[in-house]
């Protein structure tokens, strides 16, 4: 049931290998109830690639959208008839994955009226904590995923300003990365955390990227080819590292991850404390379920009274819900593009959610430059 003011938004997100679609109501009091939040996601479909495999994705995509939609639906209860507008994540990604949804929202808009809104996903994982926490702008957001790497002061709907971003790998693609090196298969982030569980973390001297570097940028190229090194000259039996080996590197390069993730943003805080106290930081994306990680950005938080609050794992990794979610708000603010704009946007690999800081060239990650 629905009542004035409020919007019903479907969510559509297929930017990567989720494929995912959600229904999200957002209140008149700026709460918001996530109807539904289905998603489809077959690592194995990729598993022999090693990584993500474009083609691989934007064909399960195709096959697979309309029955995760209808699911989404059934799961509200709720029909096409019942939503406001269809918001679709219109870039940055994998370009065959983004048309496929873009293209399945412009005709679920077309066919039902409901309003288009294309959405930027890095916008979705920005705004996501004011849908599970409701977040007051504004807040800095150091976004750790798989595709992106970024510190962003959130100022307000459509006020972001970056202040850095990884000048090479993403975090979790050094997780990913490691995990290879290290014999531990994928996804990476979670068996590098539990190898790490059982090693000792200053066993190896890793680099700190970026020492002697002003600014808020990332780099984990270094730590990736460090590792490298230590693995291929371990002792190894039968061609394997000792278990102990396996563990000890496993922490070394995730303390050595977490406390440069945790100096660059303890450097973006430094940058806006003027702007906004008390300060809110706000961490999302795949890589943000480590527990080393959270704890270190945590104890940073508590050194500078700032508070930290980290969504729950489902909506930090990608989902439609915060597609739906960014939706939502740009549709209760009136800054959706008019109908003729919407329908003719066209999806984009490569889209910037803020420009970046003056004399820097854009960053790089797994899928590209992406942001
Ligand atoms: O946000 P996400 O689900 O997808 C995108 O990449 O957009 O993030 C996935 C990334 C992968 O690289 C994965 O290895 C990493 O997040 N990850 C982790 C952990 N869980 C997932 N990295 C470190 N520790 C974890 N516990
Ligand atoms: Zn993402």
């Amino acid at each position: 049931m629905k009542s004035a003011g409020e919007n019903i938004v479907l969510g559509i997100e297929t930017s990567c290998d989720d494929t995912a679609a959600a229904l999200v109501r957002r209140r008149v009091d700026g709460g918001a109830d996530i109807l539904s939040n289905a998603v489809w996601t077959d690592h194995d479909d990729h598993a022999a690639y090693g990584g993500v495999v474009p083609e691989i994705a934007a064909r399960s995509h195709v096959e697979r959208l309309d029955r995760v939609i209808a699911r989404a639906f059934d799961e509200a209860g709720m029909a096409v008839a019942d939503i406001d507008a269809v918001a679709a994540t219109a870039g940055p990604g994998l370009i065959g994955g983004v048309m496929v949804g873009l293209t399945a929202a412009k005709a679920i808009a077309m066919a039902s009226g409901a309003t288009l809104v294309p959405v930027n996903h890095l916008e979705g994982h920005a705004l996501t904590v004011r849908m599970t926490d409701r977040a007051e702008f504004p807040f800095l957001l150091l976004l750790i995923s798989g595709g992106h790497t970024q510190l962003v002061a959130v100022e307000g709907l459509g006020r972001y300003r970056r202040l850095g971003s990884t000048i090479d790998d993403a975090a979790g693609e050094a997780f990913d990365k490691t995990a290879k090196l290290l014999g531990l298969g994928q996804p990476g982030g979670p068996r590098v955390e539990s190898a790490a569980a059982g090693g000792r973390n200053d066993r190896y001297d890793l680099p700190e990227p970026l020492k002697r570097r002003d600014g808020c940028d990332f780099s984990f190229s270094g730590l990736k080819t460090a590792v490298r090194e230590i693995a291929e000259s371990a002792p190894r039996v039968n061609g394997a590292m000792a278990g102990q080996d396996v563990a000890d590197l496993a922490a070394s390069f995730q303390f050595a991850a977490a406390r440069h993730l945790a100096q660059r943003t303890e450097k973006a805080m430094d940058i806006i404390e003027q702007k906004f106290s008390p300060g809110r930081l706000v961490v999302a994306g795949g890589v943000a379920a480590n527990c080393a990680i959270k704890s270190m950005l945590s104890a940073l938080c508590e050194s500078k009274s700032w508070e930290l609050i980290a969504p729950p794992a489902k909506y930090c990794t990608d989902n439609a819900a915060m597609i739906a979610w960014a939706g939502a708000e740009r549709l209760a603010a009136g800054m959706t593009l008019d109908r003729e704009e919407a329908m003719a946007f066209a999806p984009r690999a490569r889209w910037p959610l803020a420009p970046p800081p003056e004399g820097r060239a854009l960053g790089g990650g797994r899928k590209g430059p992406k942001a």
